[in-house]
């Protein structure tokens, strides 16, 4: 301060070439101090966008407006497959030429972008082909950055709700494919032309850098191309961002498809339960826990018209388990049968006797042939024997037929022997029950042993082409 007092004091008294010198170097200064007006308000006022042209900004309207777009993806909001529409958030630019609108950054104090609210100048009306909603969930943010070139880019974020055809036949190891198709409504190819401003490589590590996994979905990758979409003879240049993701599929696993298959193994453990009436309790328990998980996976699955392979699994298991209760039934029926001694009727024993069991190698069944034979063959001992003793009642009538003691004898033997007669006819009765009675069983053992095979055979059928399904 006091420095300058005393440079004012001293030039209070100068010389007039002194006051000359002073005088110009005030003029500079102002000249400069008016100049280092550096606001962005004079660029702004200088640029009059006011008066700017709200068509398509060429000086020959022949000249077609390039307007670059970049997309990255932020996250997948939703994925709503009862409805087939995708939410998505991405991070959105987009970039074109205003041919009136240019400055020369020296002009105005090497100021090379300003950043605009502005409504004034023209915008290409961009519209995304799969939107369904338009919803103002998108945060606005209206300002534009325009280039001392000319150039205007436009960047925001997005919130999308777009169509996306969903389809879950893998449920839930699928992989869905949601596209973005960004191009003009009404300008046609001639007018505008939409470039990615990125390639699929770059857009696709852009958006794995910055992709938060916010719900079930794993971003697989994204890819871009350009192309032209021709609709009532007229062509329009669409940018179309392909979204490839994958469900993540853990807690489907752990919650739904090895509870499922633990019970369905138990129902197949199940068949090796002897007593039928307890294997019938114990299925119908299953069954019962079974159909609890269907409820689970109907609220889990997703409504759509292709049917996901994991419903027709779990109702080929539910058809399986049932079957098999139905078996049961008929086993423990036939068990009773055999309980209440009444034959087994010819049809039945020629079709499961005869050719079940030959068609699933029952081997049982002829060691119980073998079994019953020696029993059956024990009758003809017996009836060798009660021949015999006939006989030797002959020979003891001729020797001792004169004796009148030895009638009274043979009267007794003659009883004895209506007695082992009438033992002998039991005993041929309670053979042919034991034959019943085994042949029911017989064919209760065969009926249960189908059952248990084609279980065992259709699950692993369905088992391995699942896997298939899910891997390939
Ligand atoms: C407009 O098109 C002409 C050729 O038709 C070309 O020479 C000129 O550079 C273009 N102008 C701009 C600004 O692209
Ligand atoms: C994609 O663009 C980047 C940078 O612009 C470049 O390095 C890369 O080679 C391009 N990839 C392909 C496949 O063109």
């Amino acid at each position: 301060m006091g420095k300058f007092w005393s440079y004012t004091e001293s030039s209070i008294n100068m010389s007039p070439n002194m006051s000359l010198i002073l005088l110009l170097s005030s003029i500079v200064l102002d000249k400069v101090w008016c100049q280092s007006d550096c606001s962005y308000q004079k660029l702004l006022q200088s640029l009059n966008l006011a008066n700017a042209s709200k068509v398509r900004p060429v000086r020959n309207w022949k000249n077609t407006s390039i307007v670059n777009i970049d997309m990255t993806l932020y996250t997948i909001v939703d994925l709503d497959m009862s409805m087939q529409t995708a939410t998505t958030f991405v991070w959105f630019y987009m970039a074109w030429n205003d041919e009136y609108i240019s400055w020369n950054p020296d002009d105005f104090c090497g100021i090379k972008k300003l950043l605009v609210n502005s409504d004034y100048f023209w915008k290409p009306d961009l519209y995304i082909y799969e939107m369904t909603e338009d919803d103002n969930n998108s945060p606005e943010i209206p300002y534009y950055i325009l280039r001392n070139n000319g150039q205007i880019i436009n960047a925001m974020p997005l919130r999308i709700i777009s169509t996306c055809n969903l389809n879950i036949y893998k449920f839930p190891f699928d992989i869905q494919t949601c596209r973005l198709s960004f191009g003009s409504f009404i300008y046609t190819v001639s007018d505008i032309v939409l470039w990615p401003k990125s390639n699929s490589s770059v857009v696709n590590q852009n958006a794995q850098n910055v992709f938060a996994t916010k719900d079930e979905w794993e971003l697989l990758s994204v890819t871009v191309y350009n192309t032209t979409y021709k609709t009532l003879g007229l062509e329009y240049s669409q940018v179309i961002y392909s979204i490839y993701i994958k469900r993540v599929a853990v807690v489907y696993v752990l919650n739904l498809i090895v509870p499922a298959c633990f019970l369905v193994f138990l129902d197949i453990a199940s068949m090796f339960i002897h007593n039928y009436t307890n294997r019938l309790d114990f299925k119908i328990t299953v069954v019962l826990g079974f159909s609890v998980m269907l409820l689970i996976l109907n609220a889990l699955l997703p409504n759509s018209d292709s049917t996901p392979m994991l419903g027709t699994f779990c109702c080929i298991c539910m058809a399986m388990m049932i079957l098999s209760i139905v078996g049961t039934i008929a086993t423990s029926y036939m068990t009773e049968q055999s309980a209440t001694n009444s034959q087994v009727p010819v049809w039945v024993k020629i079709l499961v006797l005869k050719y079940l069991a030959r068609i699933i190698f029952f081997k049982r069944d002829s060691d119980k042939d073998e079994l019953v034979t020696p029993v059956t063959a024990d009758n003809d001992p017996e009836n060798a024997k009660k021949s015999e003793t006939n006989e030797d009642v002959s020979d003891q009538r001729r020797a001792l037929e004169n004796d009148s003691n030895v009638k009274k004898e043979v009267k007794l033997l003659k009883r004895i022997l209506l007695e082992i007669l009438r033992i002998h006819h039991k005993l041929i009765l309670n053979m042919q029950q034991k034959d019943a009675k085994t042949e029911w069983s017989l064919v209760a053992q065969i009926v249960d042993r189908l059952v248990l095979i084609l279980y065992l055979s259709i699950v692993t059928l369905v088992f391995i082409i699942m896997i298939c399904v899910w891997t390939i």
